[in-house]
């Protein structure tokens, strides 16, 4: 089977490493790629914005397959232009990509469906948004509607703090995505992430994972596309697994294929479980970033045809098998990040994998053949463990061997599951 790979992240390596290793892929490619795909895919020059672009690589290389990383592509349509081409590919059609694109679109199908989530409201101006303020009292979430960049949230512990995060949207931080707003109930729990593949008929549930979105130790700082991350997550036990895909995910098939756009890709749910059991947050429609790459290290079963059968319609003939070895990843980042930070700081030395270690490479690249860091989140330090604090000293004593400067990370990814473990 001949593959094209598009994404440049740590989320897009891991991938590449897991489909590298299918005794059914003949050829692999890789749009952007990054240094660390590059050892598993041959990297290609394609600008993936150009859609007919990437068809026509697809038609000269003789591609049968298409796995899409990121979700800008996905939310401009690429699936649909691939499929339209004939081309098979893993990932949702722009219209069913909204469940990411729009919060406000994921709030109608939860009411619709009877999906548990936080009482909200859509506006479109700032009046009224701030009257639904008022009225409800804080702490309460505003959010711009639409994708930008994990930023457009804010929650709000005092009511004057979501009335100027309305400003904010309205008046244009987030730009186009902040043209509405949606204002819902703050949800009080622990965060789990969960991630299932759907064919548009049938829904497989892969693994839970723990994301550590702030920049600092101890969950303080701003936040970040995320800090490390660990699989499984301890609160997500066998009864809330089970609850998720009766409550939530099945619903939301349903609702996606009742609208004329049933949904084919994975299912990334951001849950809050709280009293009443798991409520959604958000709907991603690719896998997380860094929770991919806990996944990938768990995952014992050949990546390719999990996600050919998305493609085909065929997921209830095909089933996921896991390590019980909890895996979990430490991100280095460039001194600065998430704000500004030097480009093009050598790294000098990263550490040789080994069974049940593993760096991915993120924003990484090669200046004169040398090893440097591109973008803010850089590396992904990667280990297993019997229990998550194993997994923890192994990723760290891994960290502690990679020679780059400019990088920082977080010295407590875990925490949560190593307090459960003591
Ligand atoms: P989102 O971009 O929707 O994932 O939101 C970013 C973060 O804001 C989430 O990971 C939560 O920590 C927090 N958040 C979002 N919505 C709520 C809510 N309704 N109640 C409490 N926290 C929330
Ligand atoms: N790590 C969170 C995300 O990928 O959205």
């Amino acid at each position: 089977m001949r593959v094209l790979l598009i994404g440049s992240g740590g989320r897009e390596h891991a991938l590449a490493w897991k489909l590298a290793q299918s005794p059914l892929m003949t050829e692999f490619y890789a749009a952007p790629g990054n240094p660390g795909i590059a050892e598993h895919a041959q990297i290609v020059a394609l600008d993936i914005d150009n859609h007919d672009a990437v068809v026509t690589f697809c038609k000269e290389k003789g591609i049968d397959f298409v796995v899409v990383g990121p979700e800008a592509p996905l939310v401009a349509g690429i699936a649909d232009v691939l499929r339209a081409a004939g081309i098979a590919v893993f990932g949702p059609s722009a219209a069913a990509a909204q469940l990411e694109g729009s919060k406000g679109f994921t709030k109608d199908i939860c009411a619709r469906y009877d999906i548990p989530t936080g009482a909200y409201q859509r506006f479109n101006n700032a009046t009224k948004a701030k009257a639904y303020v008022r009225a409800q009292g804080a702490p309460i979430v505003v959010k711009a509607d639409g994708l930008a960049a994990g930023k457009g949230v804010t929650v709000a512990m005092t009511v004057d703090e979501a009335l100027a995060a309305i400003d904010d949207c309205f008046e244009g931080a987030f730009g186009e995505a902040g043209a509405e707003v949606v204002v819902e109930a703050y949800l009080d729990g622990e965060e789990a992430s969960f991630f299932c593949l759907c064919d548009g008929k049938h829904a497989l549930a892969l693994a839970t994972a723990q994301d550590h979105k702030r920049v600092g130790d101890g969950d303080t700082g701003p936040n970040t596309g995320g800090m490390g991350a660990y699989s499984p997550a301890p609160v997500m036990t066998a009864e809330m697994i089970e609850r998720t895909m009766k409550e939530v995910i099945e619903p939301t098939m349903r609702g996606m294929a009742e609208s004329g756009h049933p949904f084919s890709g994975v299912f990334f749910a951001g849950l809050m479980i709280t009293a009443n059991g798991p409520e959604l947050i958000e709907y991603n429609v690719r896998f997380g970033d860094p929770e991919c790459q806990v996944l990938m290290m768990r995952l014992k079963s050949d990546l390719l045809p999990l996600l050919l059968a998305c493609a085909n319609g065929t997921l209830d003939q095909v089933t996921a098998e896991w390590s019980d070895d909890p895996a979990l990843t430490v991100v280095m980042a460039s001194k600065g990040y998430p704000g500004s930070y030097a480009k093009n700081t050598p790294i000098t030395a990263l550490p040789a994998d080994r069974e049940g270690e593993k760096v991915f490479h993120a924003g990484t690249g090669l200046k004169d053949g040398a090893l440097v860091a591109t973008g803010g989140r850089v590396l992904n330090i990667t280990a297993t463990g019997e229990t998550v604090s194993e997994a923890k000293e192994r990723a760290y004593a891994l960290a502690g061997k990679v020679k780059w400067d400019n990088g920082f990370y977080r010295n407590d990814i875990g925490w949560r599951a190593v307090e459960r473990e003591k």
